[in-house]
Parts: structure tokens; C-alpha cells; sequence
């Protein structure tokens, strides 16, 4: 180990304060946190700061939606992912908010700096504005046809259902999210960043090898496309910061955003004493680390190295990408119930066996990782309660019932430990490169031949000899000194074992640097189990839950709506919908079923075809007032066999028994068997 500390600063991207986390969120503030907890156990100076990014549009939409003002939806929310982090075992040093005096003060001065060293334009553009909640609309808040396939509800930038992407203008009928109206062109000055100013020192930037070589050759790709000027100012309403002297012009939340790092470790310092500057000057000895998902890359190899520069500030030491969660093989689903909430997974879980996996899983590239949810359970019992606790489990009984807690006084003769010390150096360089995964299986194999050593001495044998006494404390002493090493190797990943496993070894803050002080004559506690298995019923539970979840959030995302109405159905595909053939309906006869109260019998005439369907609304309609009437049917569902006999479709019907019955009627003019949609 390097003799001189580092001093480190890290950070995670700062999450949306419009939403809760999820096992998304959770797979980057694990790999920091692995990261950072890592530096530490070596002993060095590592500062993880992160934020709630706190403004933009759809914090300002979603604070009117629940009523509620901005200030207090993100106060909340920032209560809510700190809890989530702290409890997922993720220590952030400082956890700040981009909506902070601190950001303000950075923000204008790097604004400042860069518009007094000229890199600051104004224009006049157009974009899509709503005249009704008067308000420009960024993309995503315009939905309309698409050009390209003509599939309704699809956003301004891009087609769900055919891909093609687009400007929000190309959109057939669009309409404002916000309002329902038909947005207008609308003009207005902007403030841009050249972004060309700093194309020489990307270039060199990118050369030495800040970013990994994928980000490096994709951003390579832009700057030969040439590098556009970038818009960071929004018009009112937004929420933000003012721009100083541009009144009605708000900084675009990607330009506070990033700069919230800054803020979040300057209201450290203020608070512990430490000097910002040192850390942030130019010629910084320091380093500086960003851990980010792929999706926002451009952001910080780009647009913030450079604003870095052109204020005077120092760059990032590297940016480092991951790629998506995904879970079994596909992309979070709300539907399937995949789209699981940090807080959901912590109800039925625990959390150190995702951030194994996770750990398991990861490495310094940018793929996608999957957590695939079976072999997660027979990976996490496997490893870590069938491996790894199991060496205590095994050995611990005997030194607490046979040598009144008492480890052997003398080293071992065997070199297990020794042969665990030399492994570290590798396993450190793994941790070090963020190959986690290759760390884990790393040590794993330790474990293996730890266990094997277990199972070769039989202990369990050995102690029914009375003249063989010493050899099971010997061997006991020496399974559980492997045992504590593992700890130590594993204590990035695994704090939360680490620490009860401390308390049950009687030993204080294991650092790295304890990998080769094995305990000698040294009492132990009692032996408690340290984790349990993984059920997979937990899991099933969890994704039950998750679909629970769904509803209530898009509750929310509708606006307080009235209790008694039910939520919205999962989301589904434009192809999904086209599937159902509905036909105007002349129904030409009704009557009641005998013995039953709920159903009448219907014969609906769909234009040239008689359909026999029974309908549940015999408590709602007199079936002589229904002959003659329109309505309308589902006339592709598949036919189904009841006590009175076939059913060949549906009608359709607004509420419930209890809210009462409401069938549908088509506008005069309508024809049976006219197709709806
Ligand atoms: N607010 C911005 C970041 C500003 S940083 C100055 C943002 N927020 S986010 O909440 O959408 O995402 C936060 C981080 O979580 C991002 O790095 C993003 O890539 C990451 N992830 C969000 N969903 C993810 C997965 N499904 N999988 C892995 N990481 C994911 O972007
Ligand atoms: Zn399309």
C-alpha cells in the first residue's frame, strides 16, 4: 500500500427530486459507495458528496399536481432518498440539494466568469409554447401523432412505436401535457455556451484518458460532427435560479445540476472546517471523481469539464460510466412489477444481498447489468450465507462451548492466513480498477479453500478425542482468522455484516491494514446468525408490491385525484390497443337470464352478424329499455362458455355495481358494425 494518503473526492449523479429511487438509482450509488468505502479502508481521504437535483419543469409540474409547493415537495423528497440511501448502506459524507445558497453563489459565478471571458451569446429562438398555462414546453411535455407512423400519444422527441426521432414541430396534433391545448411557435432570447470555445481542450482532455475509451470515442464522434452552441437558460414560469441580469430567464437545471457537486462539498467544508479551495483550484493535487450512468455522459465529459475550465476551476481526475439495470434480461418494467422502489426492496430484503450482487455483477465498462432475479437467490445463499458465514458457523460453536470463547494463543503453523494476505494486493488493484465482479470471485475462492480446510481437520471429528483437545481450537482459530479476513476484503460491500461480525469477533473497526494481525488468544462473543437465506416467496412479495406501487404513483402523477376512482391501468403498447376490434352494436333483443339477478341476455346486431352476448347489468337497465338501442361492443374476444350458455363478446359499460352501470351510446348517426377506435 502507497504510503501517502490520497485525498479523494467522489460523487453520484444527483437524483430527480420528482420521484422516489429505485434498484435502478441504487446499482450507481452501490458501485460508489463500494468505491469510496474501499479508499477508506485503505486509509485514505475520501470524500463522497452527492444532492437532490432539485429544479426543472417536472418538479415544478409535479409540486402543482400534488398541490403542494416546490420547497415542500422537495424537502420531502429529499427526506425520503436520503432515508433510502442511508438504509440501502450508502454513506454519503454530505447529501445536499442543488436548490442550496451554496449552488446559487457557484452557479453565478461560473455563469460570471464565463460570460466575462466571452463565452456567452444570446439568440433569438422559437419553440413550442402553451398559450393557455403560458409556459414554454420543453419536449417531453408535448405529445402528439407521429409523423412517421401516425401512433398516437407519442412524445416530442421520439416515437415509442416506431423509434423515429424528431423535433416536437414535426408532431401531427400536438397537444400540451400540461394543458390539452395546441402549442404555438413562440420567440425568445436565449443564452448559449460555446461550447466550441473548448473543443482543443476536450480533445486533449479526452486523449489522456479521463473518460473510459468507449465515452472517449463516442464523444470524439460529436466533436467532429462539431460542437453546438448550448442552451442554458429557460424562460418563466420555471423553477430555478435567476440568471443575474437577464430578469425572466432561468438557468436550464443541467447548468445548476452539476455545479450542485461543488455546492454540496463547500457546505461540507463549511461544516468540518476544510479548505474548498484546496480542493477545487486549478492545479489541485486532489483528485476528483464522477460516477455516472452512460445516459448522461455528454453532460459530464462534455459541457461540465468545460464550464470547469472556463471559470478557472480545476477538471475531473475521470468520469466514471455504468451501464442500466436491468432485471431478467429486459428493462425495468412497471407492468411486470421489475420497476421495484429502493423502499419496496428494503421491505422485503435485505440489502447487502443486492449490493453483493450488484458487486458481483459489476465492472469498469459500460454494458448493462442484469440482476437476474434466480440467480440472485441461489447466488446470494450460495456465496455468502453457504460460503462465507458458514466459516463462522462452523468454527465458532466449538470456541464458545469448548474454550470458554478463547482463541488459540499461538500462530498457526498453516499459511491460510498468509496466502490471504498476498491475495489482497490483487483483490485491492480489482477494487481499485472497479472490477468489482472480479474482486467477489476473488474472494470467494478464498472462502472455498477456507471451507476445505474446515472439511479436511473435521473438527466435529477431532473433538471426540480427549487427547486431540488443542487441534479443534487450533483449527477453529484458524478457520475463524480467515473469517475475519474475509470480512475485511468484503467490508465495502458488505458493511452492515462487517460490523456484526466485529461485535461477534470482539474487534474494533477492521481496516485493510488488518488483513495479516491475526487474533491471538483473544476472546470472542457469542455466535449469532450473521444472514439468513434468500426465500424466493420474499421475492415474489416484493414484485407484488411493486405493481401495488405502481398504481399509487401514477395516482400522483395525475393530480389529487378523487379516492373513489379507480387508478390508471399499467401502460400499454399502441400495437397492444389495435388489437381490439370494437363495433358499434344495434341490440335487437333482451332479456333476463333465469336465475340469475345480474345477467341479461342480449342479442347484438353488429351489421350483417348476430352476436348472443351476456351483459352483468340486469341491476341497471329494464331490458325493454334497450331493444333498438346502440352501443358498443369488443367483438374479437374469444367466445365463452357460461352456465346459461356461449358468450361471443362484450359490451361495454362506465362503473360498477356499486357506482352504478352506465352503457356506452355512439353519437346519432352511427351504423352497426362500424369499427371504434
Ligand atoms: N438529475 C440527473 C443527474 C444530474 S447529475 C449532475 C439525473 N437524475 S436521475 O435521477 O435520472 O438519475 C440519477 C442517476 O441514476 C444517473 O446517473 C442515471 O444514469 C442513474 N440511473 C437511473 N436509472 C438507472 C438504471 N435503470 N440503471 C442504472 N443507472 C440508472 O439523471
Ligand atoms: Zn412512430
Amino acid at each position: 500500500m502507497s504510503s501517502k494518503p490520497r485525498q479523494i473526492v467522489v460523487t453520484s449523479a444527483l437524483p430527480y427530486a420528482n420521484g422516489p429511487i429505485h434498484i435502478g438509482h441504487m446499482l450507481e450509488y452501490v458501485q460508489t459507495d463500494i468505491w469510496v468505502r474501499f479508499q477508506k479502508l485503505r486509509g485514505h481521504e475520501c470524500i463522497y458528496v452527492c444532492a437532490d437535483d432539485a429544479h426543472g419543469t417536472p418538479i415544478m409540474l409535479r409540486a402543482q399536481a400534488e398541490g403542494v409547493t416546490p420547497e415542500e415537495l422537495i424537502e420531502r423528497m429529499h427526506a425520503e432518498h436520503l432515508r433510502d440511501f442511508t438504509d440501502f448502506g450508502v454513506a454519503f459524507d454530505n447529501y445536499y440539494s442543488t436548490h442550496s445558497e451554496e449552488n446559487r453563489y457557484f452557479a453565478e459565478y461560473i455563469y460570471t466568469q464565463l460570460r466575462e471571458a466571452g463565452h456567452i451569446r444570446t439568440r433569438v429562438i422559437s419553440q413550442a409554447y402553451d398559450p393557455k398555462a403560458e409556459m414554454f414546453l420543453p419536449d417531453r411535455f408535448i405529445k402528439g401523432d407521429c409523423p412517421n407512423c401516425g401512433a398516437g400519444g407519442q412524445y416530442g422527441d421520439n416515437c415509442e412505436n416506431c423509434g423515429a426521432t424528431y423535433a416536437p414541430t414535426d408532431l401531427k396534433n400536438p397537444v400540451s401535457v400540461v394543458s390539452g391545448e395546441t402549442p404555438i411557435e413562440k420567440d425568445s432570447e436565449q443564452y448559449f455556451f460555446k461550447l466550441e470555445d473548448f473543443e482543443g481542450m476536450l480533445k486533449d482532455w479526452f486523449a489522456a484518458g479521463h473518460v473510459q475509451t468507449e465515452i472517449a470515442n463516442k464523444m470524439n464522434e460529436w466533436l467532429e460532427e462539431g460542437l453546438q452552441d448550448w442552451d442554458i437558460s429557460r424562460n418563466a414560469p420555471y423553477w430555478g435560479f435567476e440568471i443575474p441580469d437577464a430578469p425572466g430567464k432561468y438557468f436550464y437545471v443541467w447548468l445548476d445540476a452539476p455545479i450542485g457537486y461543488m455546492a454540496s462539498f463547500k457546505n461540507w467544508c463549511e461544516a468540518t472546517g476544510h479548505d474548498f479551495d484546496h480542493y477545487w483550484k486549478r492545479d489541485s493535487e486532489a483528485e476528483l471523481y464522477h460516477f455516472i450512468g452512460k445516459d448522461i455522459a455528454r453532460f459530464h465529459t462534455m459541457f461540465w469539464p468545460a464550464m470547469l475550465h472556463g471559470a478557472g476551476f480545476r477538471k475531473p481526475s475521470a468520469v466514471y460510466c455504468h451501464g442500466f439495470l436491468t432485471v431478467d434480461g429486459q428493462k425495468m418494467s412497471k407492468s411486470r412489477g421489475t420497476f421495484v422502489m429502493a423502499r419496496t426492496y428494503l421491505e422485503h430484503l435485505n440489502p447487502e444481498y443486492l449490493r453483493y450482487y450488484f458487486a458481483a455483477k459489476l465492472g469498469p465498462g459500460i454494458d448493462d447489468i442484469d440482476l437476474n432475479l434466480e440467480d440472485f437467490t441461489t447466488r446470494v445463499n450460495a456465496d455468502l450465507v453457504g460460503k462465507l458465514v458458514n466459516i463462522a458457523s462452523r468454527c465458532a460453536g466449538f470456541i464458545n462451548k469448548r474454550f470458554d470463547g478463547k482463541l488459540a494463543d499461538e500462530p498457526s503453523s498453516d499459511d491460510l492466513s498468509r496466502q490471504n494476505v498476498k491475495a489482497a494486493d490483487a483483490i485491492a488493484d480489482y477494487y481499485e480498477n472497479r472490477e468489482f465482479g472480479k474482486a467477489m470471485r476473488d474472494i470467494m475462492a478464498l472462502a472455498d479453500k477456507a471451507n476445505q480446510y474446515i472439511d479436511e481437520k473435521q473438527p466435529w471429528v477431532t473433538i471426540k478425542d480427549a487427547q486431540r483437545q488443542h487441534e479443534v481450537q487450533d483449527v477453529c482459530s484458524i478457520g475463524l482468522n480467515c473469517f475475519r479476513q474475509l470480512v475485511i476484503l468484503l467490508k465495502p460491500v458488505l458493511p452492515q455484516l462487517a460490523a456484526q461480525a466485529e461485535e461477534f469477533l470482539n474487534v474494533s473497526d477492521l481496516q485493510w491494514a488488518d488483513l495479516g494481525n491475526d487474533l491471538l488468544d483473544h476472546e470472542i462473543n457469542r455466535f449469532k446468525p450473521l444472514m439468513t437465506r434468500i426465500e424466493p416467496v420474499f421475492i415474489e412479495r416484493m414484485i407484488e408490491a411493486t405493481k401495488a406501487d405502481l398504481a399509487s404513483e401514477q395516482k400522483i402523477q395525475q393530480g389529487p385525484a378523487d379516492p373513489s376512482i379507480e387508478p390508471i391501468a399499467p401502460e400499454i403498447k399502441y400495437d397492444d390497443f389495435a388489437k381490439l376490434d370494437f363495433r358499434v352494436a344495434r341490440i335487437v333483443a333482451a332479456k333476463r337470464v333465469e336465475k340469475s339477478d345480474k345477467l341479461l341476455q342480449l342479442t347484438l346486431d353488429i351489421g350483417g352478424e348476430n352476436r348472443n352476448v351476456f351483459a352483468g347489468i340486469a341491476g341497471a337497465y329494464d331490458p325493454a329499455d334497450l331493444e333498438g338501442r346502440l352501443t358498443v361492443m369488443v367483438a374479437n374476444l374469444a367466445p365463452r362458455k357460461m352456465r346459461f350458455g356461449v358468450s361471443e363478446g362484450m359490451v361495454l359499460a362506465a362503473g360498477d355495481d356499486e357506482a352504478g352501470l352506465y352503457l356506452l351510446n355512439p353519437d346519432t348517426g352511427a351504423k352497426p358494425g362500424m369499427r371504434v377506435r
